[in-house]
This record gives C-alpha cells, structure tokens and sequence, in this order.
C-alpha cells in the first residue's frame, strides 16, 4: 500500500481502519499464525510510525482468527509456521507472509534489541551472545538452564556475564584477567591460560562450546574441534569466525568454506551461519555435533 500518512487524529484512524481491512482481505486466506508489524526506518528517533505500527497491529489482530492474537512476543512463533510480516513508514506498508525460520528473524525487519546499559552489562560482547541465543530458537531450542558451557577467549567476561545471567554453569578460559565484577560469581570457573595448553579437568564435560578468540580463525576453530571431544551428547558450538585481513566477499567465503569444512570433518555439523547486528568483522556460526 502506498500513500501519505496523515497526522491529523481522526484522518489517521480511517487510514488504520483502511490498512487493517486490506491486510484481512489480502492475507487471512493463508491463515498466519501471527502478525507482527515494524517501522521500516527502526533506527528512527520519531515514535510517530512507531505507535502508527502499534495501533495497526492492535486494530488488525480482532479481524483475524483469534489464534493470531495468542502470540504475544515474537519469540512465541513456531519458526517453521508463516506469519504475517509488515513494515511502515513514509514510503508506505509494506506486507509478507514467511516463516521466521525462511525470513531469517522473528522480527519484521530488525533484530531484537539488547540493552547495553544492563547492571549485568561487562563488555560489548555480552549483546553478541545475547542476540545469538535469540536468533538459535529459529534453528533448536536453547540449552537448558544449567547446562555447562566451556567458553574461549572469555575476557573481559562480556559473554561470561550474559551466559551466568541464563543461570549457566560456566568454564571461562584467556590469558587476560576477567573484570573483577565477575569474582566469585555462582556458576563460574575462570582458567587464566593459554586456549591451545588448557586441558579440562578429568572427566569434565560440556554442553556447549562458546568461541569468541581473537586471531586466526583457523586456530581458534582447531582449539574448538579439540575441545568437542569433551562434549556430552548433541553439543552445540557458537563461534565468531573473525574475518580481519580479509579483502572482499570472495576471501569471505572461502574463510568460511574452510571453517566450515574442517568442523564437518570433525563431526560437527553447520546449524546455521549469520551476522548479527550486534556483529562488526565477524560472521556467528553455530554448529552441533549429533552423536
Ligand atoms: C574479542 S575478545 C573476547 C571478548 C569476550 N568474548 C567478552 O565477552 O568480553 C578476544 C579474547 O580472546 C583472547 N585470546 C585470543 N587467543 C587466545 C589464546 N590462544 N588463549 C587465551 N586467550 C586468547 C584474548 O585474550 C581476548 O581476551
């Protein structure tokens, strides 16, 4: 749908009132299992198309069936069921119909956002996991609450901080200090070593493997590989494949061909590859090993 939205209030609710119909005719055929609608420009400071969107979706959700309106958070979504996707702006309402699974996100546009203001907050980072674990329940569900993750080239301790906040068991491994906010937090094991010389503790195992080491993708994925021998059944691994000194797409890819190669020959199977937002010179991969 193209045209002006208008600012006058009552002008505004016809228009709402004209979308919502059209969205009902155009798409309640395909019976979406839910509806979720953005701003095209979601880095914008005006809250106009933002409550235009909140008011949409309101009046949309009654004309469809009333399944549609059980899905509160977009996380609710079945990944592999449609929904009904929209984004609004100044250039007008644009509208589809996908599972979040094809569409790659469970927003329409965007990704969630993750405050970096957190009392838990310690570096950067900690978003980049926070958005990884989002965008995983496309693919599986996440590692129960518990579950022992053994983490890479921890520090500052920015992951450490988000996995403990999910009340996961944790083993950090670098050479660099963990921030002192960390010390003596419940569910935490800090190894200050080199990765390539840290050997777990006699029958210790993981179940799940977190990467975020800086340097050579190679090595650190060969620290990764080494260490998934520890893995208990169905491991999972989320490596940030650092793509420094690389010169365009072609290299890109050819980094990630071979990362992902030498995980499958060593039995762990690519789940999934993206960039987060939360991503600067670095890809997320997720891989699972299934034995
Ligand atoms: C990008 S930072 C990690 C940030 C961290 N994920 C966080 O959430 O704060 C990369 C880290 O990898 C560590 N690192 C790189 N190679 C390492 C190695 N061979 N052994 C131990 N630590 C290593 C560095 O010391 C550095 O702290």
């Amino acid at each position: 749908m193209e045209h002006t939205w208008p600012c006058n209030p009552e002008k505004m609710e016809g228009f709402i009132e004209k979308a919502a119909q059209t969205l009902l005719k155009k798409f309640s055929e395909q019976k979406p299992q839910g509806i979720f609608i953005g701003r095209l420009d979601a880095s914008s400071p005006r809250r106009y198309y933002k409550s235009l969107a909140t008011n949409l979706r309101g009046r949309t959700i009654p004309l469809f069936t009333q399944a549609v309106g059980h899905l509160k958070d977009v996380e609710d979504q079945d990944p592999k069921k449609d929904s009904l996707f929209c984004l609004l702006g100044r250039e007008g309402l644009f509208c589809g119909i996908q599972s979040p699974l094809a569409a790659n996100g469970f927003y329409p546009g965007g990704t969630k956002f993750i405050s970096q203001k957190a009392a838990h907050t310690i570096s950067r980072a900690g978003a980049k996991i926070a958005e990884a674990l989002h965008y995983l329940k496309l693919h599986r569900t996440l590692p129960k609450a518990g579950s022992h993750w053994l983490e890479l080239g921890a520090c500052p301790g920015g992951m450490t901080s988000e996995l403990l906040e999910r009340n996961y068991q944790v083993t950090a491994v670098d050479r660099a200090p963990l921030d002192v906010r960390l010390k003596n937090r419940k569910g935490l094991h800090f190894s200050k070593a080199d990765v390539t010389r840290f050997n777990p503790p006699v029958k210790a195992k993981y179940d799940a493997i977190l990467c975020d080491m800086n340097g050579e993708a190679e090595i650190s994925l060969g620290q990764v590989i080494r260490l998934s021998q520890y893995f208990r059944k169905g491991g999972l691994v989320v490596f940030t494949l650092k793509t420094p000194g690389t010169t365009g797409y072609q290299e890109m890819n050819t980094l990630f061909h071979t990362a992902a190669g030498s995980a499958k020959n060593s039995g762990l199977k690519l789940l999934a590859s993206t960039h987060l937002t939360y991503n600067r010179h670095e890809f997320t991969l997720f891989f699972e090993r299934n034995y």
